[in-house]
């Protein structure tokens, strides 16, 4: 039987800034797999990664990400604001910055774990997101490593057309009827369920795609993910809690 994969979620969001590269190096440090993050597009067309469309909830600043130049949106610190995190350091979080997407890959190039990319472009359109992100992989040699998700189906189609060796993977919310009917079609390379819909529903096994499942926290959770034989990768806050639980119940 296959491993099963513990991603990062947004680096190690559950103890560090999320969608740093402090919190990328932190799950790097913790012998990840992979790791998840998220992209949207500045004002100025380039790549940055972070969850929200807004700074608000998670540097210094206010706006949407849409309205900042990358000079300008990098001037605000991405660390700041989770001073209530154990391992908060305020000299060296406070300097922490919205990073790009190519700052990212040129982190874990070395690494060579995997590397999905949520394209955050079921809110705004983000024109053109999807060569962008595509030029931006093609400066590594990293291509094979990484799987592109979205909520945003379409965005990912595209991705597809234009790179046709992408993996791509859909963000699923609620439980699809005949799954691989959909996977056939689309040809999408797996899909990423929310975690519920394994815990509690009845998602059929699947040799012909990979499902990777977002975001179990819970120990005990992550133990039932574990022993279910087709999760390609449980995406985790807590990366190294759970590659721990992983070694102890050698899964
Ligand atoms: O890609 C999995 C997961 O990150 C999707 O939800 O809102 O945390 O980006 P969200
Ligand atoms: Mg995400």
């Amino acid at each position: 039987m296959r491993q099963t994969k513990i991603y990062g979620h947004r680096g190690s969001m559950g103890i560090t800034p999320e969608n740093t590269l402090l919190s990328f190096r932190h799950a790097l440090d913790s012998g990840v797999d992979g790791i998840e993050l998220d992209v949207q597009l500045t004002k100025d067309g380039e790549v940055v990664v972070i969850h929200d469309e807004t700074i608000d909830r998670t540097t210094d600043g206010t706006g949407y990400v849409k309205e900042y130049t990358l000079n300008e949106i990098q001037q605000f610190s991405a660390g700041i604001k989770f001073s209530h995190f154990e391992l908060f350091d305020r000299n060296v979080w406070e300097k922490e910055r919205i990073p790009t997407l190519a700052e990212v890959l040129e982190l874990i190039a070395p690494y060579q774990i995997e590397l999905n990319i949520e394209l955050k472009t079921n809110i705004f359109a983000y024109e053109g997101i999807e060569e962008k992100v595509l030029a931006i992989v093609n400066q590594f040699d990293y291509a094979d490593k990484i799987i592109y998700s979205s909520f945003h189906l379409p965005s990912i189609l595209r991705l597809k057309k234009l790179e046709p060796s992408a993996k791509i993977a859909w963000l699923v919310l609620y439980e699809l009827s005949r799954p691989s009917e959909y996977v056939e079609s689309l040809e999408l390379e797996g899909l990423h369920l929310h975690k519920d819909l394994l815990l509690q529903g009845d998602v059929q096994s699947a040799d012909d795609f990979s499902i990777r499942v977002w975001t179990a926290n819970d120990e005990k959770e992550i133990e039932q993910l574990l022993s279910t034989n087709h999760v390609e990768a449980i995406m985790t806050d807590f990366p190294k809690e759970a590659i721990s639980l992983r070694h102890a119940i050698k899964v």
